[in-house]
């Protein structure tokens, strides 16, 4: 009986696996170049952990956690996101004790459960980054640079930058003041979660999905938190975007922009790519002065993002086709003794970093042959009793479909071969070239 995955669940498989591992691998490059340390976090945390951090009228803590009670009652949760748990180690291990600025980023699966659709699942990864210990424009120019940069070497095409400020404790109170009176004085035309939105969660009104509220909000645009904005947080957003611009990057405003977490404050932006359909933000991010405090650590600000590797993986899908994996070389054997020496040469040369497969030795060099060229491989080592008795292999290149000179022994090392086919690429055809059809 086949046991299915569990909806919203995907495997990444062969091929796709490779695409993911080059993005991991171009996104360590590039956090390195800007000083980042890899940090690697427990999937699973205490629930309360999200509550008060990510908040508790937030779509995420009131209806998406993989929340339980483990045995002895704890309140538990898959995590649905990285930056409350990255500060929770910063502040747990005290990193501020020795340095307060950390530079911090993670590879990692997150869990939400939500209505599973194309790009989204139930468990998505994450490539994050958190810089914690500044509270200075610079350092969310630092950042967005950063992310700037990823989108450039991961080759996404066609991205848009969306930038907004969400002001801050002194400044948002007012604005939510006037959002809901902007509420109240069009509540017949609001729906109903936008009532409770209304009392527990204003700022979400803006980002109501209902096509009503849609319609209200084109028809009388509420008030925007630009508008509102304290001196020292317009003072901060403009310095944001005039660092950025002397790098010639200008995000798009996007005034109405709230993001579904709680804890941001002033610098809130998301990457948005066009052609991906209804979930078409690859990443987000922004600042959050104050989590760090309320987690039971200093008083220091923080900003960061995450970009979310599925979303990544289609839009990149859409124009480069997964890199196909193959060994570089096949050895195939022919007969027990000769599978016993392919064993060897195989295990010496994997030792020495070639990517090799070995066919088994009973089948005939035809179907070896066949085989090694549905692989893929570039090169075939031949193993017959001629080379068993000469003490000297074959190398077949596969795509120019003839043999390299015998140069190699059977003890010879990577180094021998990769000599060998170096000569080959130099030789004139035929020289020395022996036939095994
Ligand atoms: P977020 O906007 O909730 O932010 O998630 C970031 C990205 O994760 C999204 O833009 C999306 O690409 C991906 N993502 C989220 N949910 C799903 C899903 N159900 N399926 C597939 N992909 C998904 C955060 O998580 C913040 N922690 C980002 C941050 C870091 N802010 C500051 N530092």
């Amino acid at each position: 009986m086949k046991v299915p995955s569990v909806k919203g669940f995907h495997d990444v498989l062969p091929g796709e696996s490779g695409r993911w591992a080059g993005l991991e691998s171009a996104a360590r490059t590039v956090f390195t170049q800007y000083n980042f340390d890899e940090v690697r976090l427990p999937i699973v945390e205490r629930a309360e952990l999200f509550r008060r951090s990510v908040g508790e009228t937030t779509d995420i803590v009131e209806k998406e956690m993989y929340a339980f009670d483990d045995r002895d009652g704890t309140p538990l949760t898959l995590r649905p996101e990285g930056t409350a748990s990255v500060v929770r180690a910063y502040v747990e291990h005290a990193m501020h004790a020795a340095e307060p600025v950390a530079k911090l980023f993670y590879f990692g699966p997150m869990f939400r459960r939500e209505r599973p659709q194309k790009g989204r699942l139930r468990q998505f990864s994450q490539i994050g980054a958190e810089l914690i210990g500044r509270d200075d424009a610079a350092a969310d120019a630092e950042v967005l640079l950063l992310l700037y940069d990823l989108l450039a070497d991961f080759a996404v095409d066609g991205a848009e930058v969306l930038i907004n400020s969400l002001g801050d404790r002194t400044c948002r109170p007012g604005y939510r003041d006037a959002l809901v009176a902007w509420g109240r004085a069009h509540l017949s035309e609001l729906c109903p979660d936008c009532h409770r939105r209304l009392e527990q969660n204003p700022l979400r009104l803006l980002d109501c999905k209902q096509p009503a509220c849609g319609a209200l909000r084109a028809r009388v645009p509420p008030p925007r938190m630009l508008d509102h904005l304290c001196e020292p947080c317009r003072d901060h957003f403009a310095r944001v975007q005039e660092l950025l611009a002397a790098r010639n990057l200008h995000p798009r405003l996007a005034p109405y922009m709230v993001r579904g977490l709680d804890y941001y404050c002033r610098t809130a932006f998301e990457v948005v790519a066009h052609g991906l359909g209804a979930q078409n933000a690859l990443g987000g991010g922004g600042r959050y002065d104050g989590l760090v405090k309320h987690l039971g650590g200093p008083d220091i600000g923080g900003v960061g993002f995450a970009l979310g590797v599925e979303r990544l993986a289609i839009v990149l899908a859409a124009n480069q086709a997964a890199a196909p994996s193959a060994p570089e070389f096949v050895i195939a054997p022919l007969g027990a003794a000769a599978e016993v020496a392919g064993t060897v040469l195989a295990h010496r040369l994997r030792r020495a970093g070639l990517r090799l497969e070995v066919e088994p030795g009973e089948r005939s060099l035809k179907s070896q042959m066949r085989h090694a060229g549905k692989l893929g491989a570039r090169y075939v080592i031949i193993l017959g009793e001629h080379e068993l008795a000469s003490g000297r292999i074959t190398v077949r290149d596969m795509a120019a479909r003839q043999d390299l000179p015998h140069v190699a022994g059977r003890g010879g090392g990577a180094a021998e071969l990769r000599a060998a086919i170096a000569a080959a690429a130099l030789a004139p055809p035929a020289a020395g070239l022996e036939r095994h059809a």
